[in-house]
C-alpha cells in the first residue's frame, strides 16, 4: 500500500503536519487521562528528529455538540510538552498568520495548533480550510485514528492537497482489528456493554458470524431483557429498537445476564440483588454476582477477546463491581488475543491497573472508541479512505 507511513528520511528538512486525537478529558488544566496522546509520541519523535517542523492538528469536545470555544488544546500543549521533554510551541492565531511563528522557531520544532474546530469549515470538510492549512506543510500524516470516522478538512480535505500517509498508531490499530477480524482463534468471546444498543447493533450483526459467545452488559443487556419479556422498571433501554433486540435474542451465542443489581432510581442507595423482574422506581445498575461468574467462566477459556463498553453505572463505584469483574477475567487471560476499545472501558481498564498488570503483549488497547466500532463493524472509515484515494502519495 503506498500510503504507509515512509521511511524517517522522507521527512528530513519537511514541514510535517500530522493529525492526532488529542480529545482528551482534564480537569483544572490537568490532564486526566493521557493514553491517546502517550500512543503518538513515537510518531512525533520519529518524523520530529528529521522535519523542519512537525505541526500537530487535534481537536478536542464532541462532534455531536456544537463547538465549545473554551475548549482549548493548552493543557495538551503543556502536558506534551513534559512527555516529549522538549518545547512544544502553541499557536492558536489566524491561520494566515502562522508563517510570523514559523520564522521564529528553530529547526525540529514540534508545534501544536489550537483545536482545529475552532478554525470555520473543520466539520464541513472545507477545501478551503483544508488549502489554509496545506500552505503550512509539504506532506500530511493521519495518526488520528480515534477521528478517522469522520469526514473533516484536517482528515480528508487535505490529502487532495499534500503527500499524504498513514501514521504508525493508525497502521498499528488497522493490523491489530483486521487481525481480529480476519481469522480469531476459538472460542471469540466479545464482551458489549455501555449504554446504547443501538451504537452496539451493526457490531452484534457482524460479530454473530465470527464470534462463539457475546455476552452482554449495561443498557445493551436491559433492552434485550425488556424484549424477553422481562419488567425492567426505570432502566436504561433502547425502547425503539425492541423488534430488533427480539430478533437478535434468537441467537444462540449471546449470552444474558442471570441476575442483576437494582437500586432505587432517584437515590441510587436501596440496593439489592434480585434475579427477577425490577419493580417501578427502581433500575438495573450493574450485573450481579452469579453473572460476573459467568462471565468469567466464558472470558477465561476464550483465545480471541474483544471487549467494549462497560457492564453497568460505573460512575459510581458501587456499580463498578461487573465491569471490574471482566476487567479482572480479561487481564488474567493471557492466552488470548485481546482488542479493548471505548471512551468508557479502556480508561477503566488502565485506572484500576498498575502498567506493570497490563504488560500483556496479546493485549491491544485501542485508542478510538466511535472510529474503533465503526471499522470492526466494517464500515469504511472517511479519514482511511482518503489516505488510499490520496493520488500524491501514489506519485512519491
Ligand atoms: C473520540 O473521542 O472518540 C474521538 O476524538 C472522536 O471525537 P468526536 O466524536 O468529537 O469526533
Amino acid at each position: 500500500m503506498r500510503f504507509l507511513f515512509p521511511a524517517q528520511s522522507y521527512f528530513r528538512n519537511k514541514r510535517v503536519m500530522v493529525r492526532v486525537d488529542f480529545n482528551v478529558d482534564s480537569a483544572h488544566g490537568k490532564i486526566i487521562d493521557d493514553f491517546r496522546i502517550q500512543q503518538t509520541l513515537p510518531t512525533i519523535r520519529a518524523i520530529q528528529s528529521q522535519a523542519k517542523y512537525v505541526l500537530l492538528i487535534s481537536h478536542r469536545g464532541s462532534f455531536e455538540k456544537p463547538c465549545d470555544d473554551t475548549l482549548t488544546l493548552r493543557p495538551v500543549a503543556r502536558h506534551l510538552a513534559r512527555l516529549l521533554r522538549r518545547t512544544v510551541f502553541f499557536f492558536d492565531g489566524p491561520l494566515g498568520s502562522f508563517g510570523l511563528l514559523n520564522t521564529r522557531i528553530p529547526k525540529h520544532a514540534v508545534v501544536l495548533l489550537e483545536n482545529i474546530r475552532h478554525y470555520r469549515g473543520e466539520r464541513e470538510n472545507s477545501k478551503q480550510l483544508a488549502q489554509q492549512l496545506a500552505q503550512h506543510a509539504d506532506c500530511f500524516i493521519n495518526d488520528a485514528f480515534g477521528e478517522s470516522h469522520r469526514k473533516e478538512a484536517s482528515l480528508v480535505a487535505i490529502t487532495k492537497l499534500l503527500p499524504s500517509f498513514a501514521g504508525p498508531l493508525v497502521q498499528n490499530e488497522i493490523a491489530h482489528l483486521e487481525a481480529l477480524k480476519a481469522n480469531p482463534a476459538q472460542p471469540f468471546v466479545v464482551i458489549l456493554g455501555g449504554v446504547k444498543l443501538k451504537t452496539k447493533l451493526p457490531l452484534i450483526k457482524d460479530f454473530v458470524k465470527s464470534a462463539k459467545y457475546i455476552l452482554v452488559g449495561g443498557g445493551v443487556a436491559n433492552t434485550l431483557l425488556q424484549a424477553q419479556g422481562l419488567r425492567i422498571g426505570n432502566s436504561v433501554c433502547d425502547t425503539e429498537f425492541m423488534e430488533q433486540a427480539k430478533k437478535l435474542l434468537r441467537c444462540q451465542k449471546i449470552v444474558m445476564p442471570i441476575d442483576w443489581v437494582i437500586a432505587d432510581a432517584k437515590k441510587q442507595k436501596v440496593i439489592k440483588t434480585i434475579a427477577t423482574y425490577v419493580p417501578n422506581g427502581y433500575a438495573i445498575y450493574d450485573i450481579g454476582p452469579k453473572t460476573r461468574k459467568l462471565y468469567a467462566s466464558y472470558i477465561h477459556k476464550a483465545r480471541t477477546i474483544f471487549w467494549n463498553g462497560t457492564m453497568g453505572y460505573i460512575e459510581k463505584r458501587m456499580f463498578g463491581r461487573g465491569t471490574q469483574a471482566v476487567q479482572q477475567a480479561v487481564l488474567l487471560n493471557k492466552m488470548a488475543r485481546t482488542v479493548v476499545g471505548g471512551g468508557d472501558t479502556t480508561p477503566f481498564l488502565r485506572k484500576g491497573n498498575p502498567k506493570s498488570k497490563i504488560q500483556n503483549p496479546k493485549l491491544f488497547i485501542s485508542t478510538g472508541g466511535g472510529a474503533m466500532l465503526a471499522y470492526v463493524a466494517g464500515k469504511k472509515l472517511p479519514g482511511i479512505e482518503a489516505l488510499k484515494n490520496n493520488k500524491t502519495a501514489k506519485q512519491k
